[in-house]
């Protein structure tokens, strides 16, 4: 029976603690697949060093909080193979063998790299000019463009084919953002096979449909912009962000209209009211009462405090219950790597046997 389900591959850098943006964005839906497919979920710890290879002090202590905020959400290990990419060198062996038959336009025309590349340009001379004043110098793009132009970056998409291919894996829950590369993968998977003889299986998208969730500030979330909301927040903490949250700036009081969606009048749109969307049941009578000017917004906040309140708490209770089982991330770990393994061990010959690499 267990031949015929969906084999989902995916994967996460490991940024450290997750915010409520990768939760609903990807964890949770993580979660509901491991019900009906075979899942393979690792920390893309190589992945991480073609953006952060100058930088590795922080890497296994956000590897730790990364899975730790798996687990306590409720990624069960029972139910699917967590692991790290790195436990896993047939993930490295693979790669070198697709680098092999990868053209190199595809890769330089790909999208995402140039994207990622521009912002990543930017988010440095963000903090060139943080840390010099405006009138940092020399022209940053330039300098951190070099910075990425390795052929570790470059190669992103072809260690991500060879993380999936190695799975046979048939369905990879991704954002948007990532369709490209899941392209390079089917791209890569059918030129092997042409070449070599029907090996490996090209993976399909799932796309989920998720709620954009906005950061703090009404920017989209991220850990680079400082306005994420973790999973895991003091009771306090979480109360603060709230209270601190974009609204609508023309709202000056409580019955002054508003206009809690992204409009022209407020184009980012209220982020109180894109939270409540996901945390409070009837939340659209809040849209009405706000845009009736019946509704203030600290009224507004202290109300998705309390809706955000109790599935935080929930989740602290997990992550302190997991607190008093020290060893349990590297045990779950070792567990999924060994599970990986022979998995991959099993591919890596048939792909040997078919370039007759022996
Ligand atoms: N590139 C993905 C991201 O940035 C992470 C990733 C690495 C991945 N390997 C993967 C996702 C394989 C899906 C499948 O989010």
């Amino acid at each position: 029976m267990s031949e015929h389900r969906e084999v989902v591959v995916s994967g996460m850098r490991p940024t450290g603690r997750l915010h409520i943006g990768n939760y609903w964005g990807a964890l949770k839906n993580w979660i509901s697949l491991t019900e009906s497919c075979q899942c393979y979920f690792f920390v893309a710890d190589w992945h991480m060093l073609t953006t952060g290879y100058a930088d590795t002090g922080a890497l296994q202590a956000n590897i730790r909080e990364m899975v730790l905020d798996w687990l306590a959400a409720g990624l069960d290990p029972a139910k699917c193979v967590i692991f790290k990419q790195s436990d896993v060198p047939e993930h490295a062996e693979l790669a070198l063998l697709l680098g092999m038959t990868t053209s190199l336009s595809w890769l330089e025309n790909n999208p995402t790299w140039k994207e990622q590349l521009h912002e990543l340009a930017k988010t440095k001379h963000a903090q060139a000019v943080a840390a010099a004043g405006p009138t940092a110098e020399p022209a940053p793009a330039a300098a951190s463009r070099e910075d990425l132009c390795t052929y570790g970056f470059l190669g992103y998409p072809v260690l991500q084919a060879a993380d999936i291919l190695l799975y046979k894996g048939s369905r990879v829950p991704v954002g948007q953002d990532q369709l490209p590369h899941l392209e390079l993968s089917r791209e890569i998977a059918r030129r092997f096979n042409h070449l070599f003889g029907p090996v490996l299986a090209e993976p399909k998208p799932l796309l989920t449909p998720t709620p954009k969730i906005p950061g703090l500030d009404g920017r989209k979330m991220s850990k680079s912009y400082g306005n994420t909301v973790d999973i895991l927040e003091s009771a306090q903490s979480l109360q603060a962000k709230i209270m601190s949250m974009y609204t609508d700036p023309s709202k000056l009081r409580k019955d002054t209209p508003g206009h809690p969606e992204p409009c022209a009048e407020n184009p980012p749109g209220c982020v109180v009211y894109a939270l409540h969307k996901l945390y409070t049941p009837g939340w659209e009578k809040i849209g009405e009462e706000c845009r009736a000017g019946r509704l203030g917004c600290v009224a507004d906040k202290k109300s998705l405090i309390g809706s955000m309140d109790g599935p935080s708490a929930e989740f602290r209770k997990a992550r302190e219950a997991l607190a008093a089982q020290p060893q349990r991330v590297e045990v779950v770990l070792a567990e999924g790597a060994r599970q990986a393994a022979a998995v991959a061990r099993a591919t890596m010959s048939e792909v040997r046997k078919a370039m007759r690499l022996r």
